[in-house]
């Protein structure tokens, strides 16, 4: 892909602030209460790691690895999970870290799993909401920033496994 065909959407200072704001609004939700962050890998990776140490209660982590089949910029609606729990979330205040959600199926996959398993709280908290595209009906609790249709990479999000180091997020414009 060309630089030329792709354009700053977000910038690192407002995916810091989105970020800071989310920490504040968990923060106050779960005040004197441990949490537990499920980060669904890879796409992230980046925002669990800023946006833990925006957290003021106590907090773990754990991690999941979904895929969905499908082709590079499209959900399929076929979920595989390539990695599982390693702690049991019984009673526990879960929070789902999700980089972005876009169709919804591999949320709505992933949300059902884990009420399955009891925990005391369910939260989702997504650093990008792609509300229009939705074709199940879930929604965030915690949302960074919405926006309308377009594919974007950079902080964590990947086209083809690539560009997840890019520091800003990326609009990729069709050429
Ligand atoms: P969904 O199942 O359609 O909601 O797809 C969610 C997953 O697709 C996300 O967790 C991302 O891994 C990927 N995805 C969706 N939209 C984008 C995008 O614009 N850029 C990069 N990855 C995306
Ligand atoms: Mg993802």
């Amino acid at each position: 892909m060309a630089e030329s065909n792709r354009k700053v959407l977000f910038s690192r200072e407002k995916i810091a602030a989105e970020i800071k704001r989310l920490g504040q609004e968990i923060s106050r939700d779960f005040e004197g209460q441990e949490v537990m962050l499920i980060g669904v890998l890879k796409g992230s990776f980046l925002f669990i790691a800023d946006l833990i140490r925006e957290l003021k209660p106590p907090a773990v982590v754990d991690f999941v690895r979904l895929a969905s089949y499908g082709s590079d910029t499209q959900s399929s609606g076929i979920i595989e999970f390539r990695k599982e729990l390693e702690m049991p979330i019984r009673g526990r205040n879960v929070i789902i870290i999700e980089d972005i959600i876009d169709s919804g199926y591999t949320l709505e996959c992933l949300y059902h799993k884990l009420l399955l398993q009891q925990p005391q709280a369910l939260k989702i908290c997504t650093l990008i909401d792609k509300r229009a595209r939705r074709e199940v009906e879930i929604d965030a609790d915690y949302v960074g920033i919405s926006m309308d249709d377009g594919f974007i990479i950079g902080y964590g999000l990947d086209y083809d496994e690539k560009y997840r180091n890019l520091p800003d997020i990326y609009l990729i414009e069709d050429s």
